[in-house]
């Protein structure tokens, strides 16, 4: 991938002012997954930092889930759903996270053995929440966290002092 093909990707994301609500610029991949060499110049960036060293994929809903799928496909490895609460047959393990208002809640299933080099993938780091909840997750079922992974950090949230380090493709 070249520095001109991830600043054509980077290009591709959208920002739209006041969604969901007033005074949140919502970042919209949509237009990046929508191009074929944009998408596979982003899936190789996620990658290239951890190549060869994780076994499964795995991607938070629901945003998470379109990026975790073409990176496992790529890597040629598995890809696991951490799901909001409610939505698994059988979950294995749960964590509560802090929103702005309130409360969200993340589970995994047990499907994977014990010691699972696993990268965790979603699509934007903001205050890191979320990620930080998708590691505790990794944790209570004995997976081994092989790198985290997004493809845009919002800096200015501060989200690496709390699921940090965490490899960024793009950062704004
Ligand atoms: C968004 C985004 C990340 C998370 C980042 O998901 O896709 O998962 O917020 O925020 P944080 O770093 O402050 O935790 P959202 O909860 O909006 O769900 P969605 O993917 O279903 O849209």
């Amino acid at each position: 991938m070249t520095s001109a093909a991830l600043a054509h990707a980077e290009s591709l994301i959208a920002s739209i002012p006041d969604f969901p609500e007033p005074g949140v610029l919502f970042r919209d991949i949509s237009p990046l997954l929508a191009d074929a060499a944009a998408l596979r110049t982003v899936v190789d960036a996620v990658i290239a930092p951890f190549a060869g060293e994780f076994d499964v994929v795995a991607g938070v809903e629901a945003r998470g889930f379109m990026l975790a799928g073409a990176v496992a496909i790529a890597a040629g490895v598995g890809m696991a759903p951490i799901r909001k609460a409610g939505k698994l047959p059988r979950p294995a393990a749960s964590v509560s996270y802090a929103l702005e208002y309130g409360t969200a809640q993340i589970e995994m299933s047990d499907d994977l053995p014990r010691g699972t080099r696993v990268l965790l993938v979603d699509d934007i780091l903001a205050t890191g929440g979320t990620l930080r909840a998708g590691q505790q997750l990794l944790a209570e079922l004995g997976l081994e966290l092989a790198g985290t992974a997004v493809l845009m950090e919002l800096a200015s949230l501060g989200g690496q002092e709390v699921a940090g380090p965490v490899h960024a493709v793009f950062r704004v």
